[in-house]
């Protein structure tokens, strides 16, 4: 039905992050993904949008080396492909997973300290403690408390967290929004932007346009497994094609 529009750069490879080219992801005999390119410049705040279902979880889980893939991720021009989830994390990309993943009878430290369990990560974790206690001072007061025992909110904040101990120059968040309330979304908003600020690079994906495009620079917009739109958040915002797309969700 829609007609795949692509992101022309200006910028050239070597100011990218990020390139996903052509990227196919397949479960069984189910295509996924469909030939997706996207590219996340350096210091940039990029996310992926689209219905349930729409591929954005196998496109960030694809990158990290959860699901695999064909076409080419590179990440500062290096072919991802072939390296382990855990030598990506190495390489300073990190990845919350939808849901958070917390370690439910663990505490809030312990969930932390686990972000920082490679080696070349060990050395620096009180400092990297002391600096993610920082960004969400919450979790200061809630060291020793279970993580289920948290709020929704919270445990959200802890999964952030956790992913920022190993002080990745990359940071991916698969819906670091949903079924927060607003208080939240400004919070966890705030936050990402601060650690952009930082000099870290974003990806999210998310099925809130609003939430989503009020961050970021610019975004892509899946359907099916396919980019269908993508551009700089706001054209994206004025794009009519972005509400059909959406058939109502846009805003929601
Ligand atoms: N492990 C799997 N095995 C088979 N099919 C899968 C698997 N994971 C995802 N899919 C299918 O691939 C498609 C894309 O799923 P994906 O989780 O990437 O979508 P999504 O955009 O993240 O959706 P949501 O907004 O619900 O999180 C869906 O149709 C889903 O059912
Ligand atoms: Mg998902």
């Amino acid at each position: 039905m829609s007609s795949q529009i692509r992101w022309s750069s200006t910028s050239t490879w070597e100011e990218q992050l990020l390139s996903v080219r052509e990227l196919t992801v397949h479960y069984g005999g189910y295509l996924a993904l469909s030939e997706v390119s996207l590219e996340v410049g350096h210091r940039e705040i990029v996310c992926v949008m689209g219905a349930n279902g729409s591929g954005k979880s196998t496109l960030l889980n694809a990158v990290s080396g959860l699901v695999e893939s064909s076409g080419e991720i590179l990440f500062e021009g290096r072919l991802l492909q072939d390296v382990p989830t855990y030598e990506r994390l190495a390489l300073g990309l990190a990845h919350v997973l939808e849901r958070r993943r917390l370690f439910p009878f663990l505490t809030v430290s312990e969930n932390l300290l686990l972000g920082a369990y490679l080696p070349s990560m060990r050395s620096a974790r009180a400092q990297s403690l002391e600096r993610v206690e920082s960004l969400f001072p919450i979790l200061r007061d809630r060291r020793r408390q279970l993580a289920h025992s948290l709020s929704g909110g919270e445990q959200q904040q802890v999964a952030i967290a956790r992913a920022l101990m190993g002080n990745p120059r990359f940071l991916m968040l698969d819906e670091p929004f949903l079924g927060l309330s607003p208080k939240m979304v400004a919070e966890i908003s705030r936050v990402i932007q601060s650690i952009n600020q930082d000099g870290v690079t974003v990806l999210f994906n998310e099925q809130s346009v609003q939430q989503s495009l009020g961050l970021s620079d610019r975004g892509y917009i899946l359907e099916s497994g396919r980019v269908a739109l993508a551009g700089a958040s706001a054209e994206l915002l004025a794009d009519r094609r972005l509400h059909s797309i959406y058939m109502g969700l846009a805003g929601a």
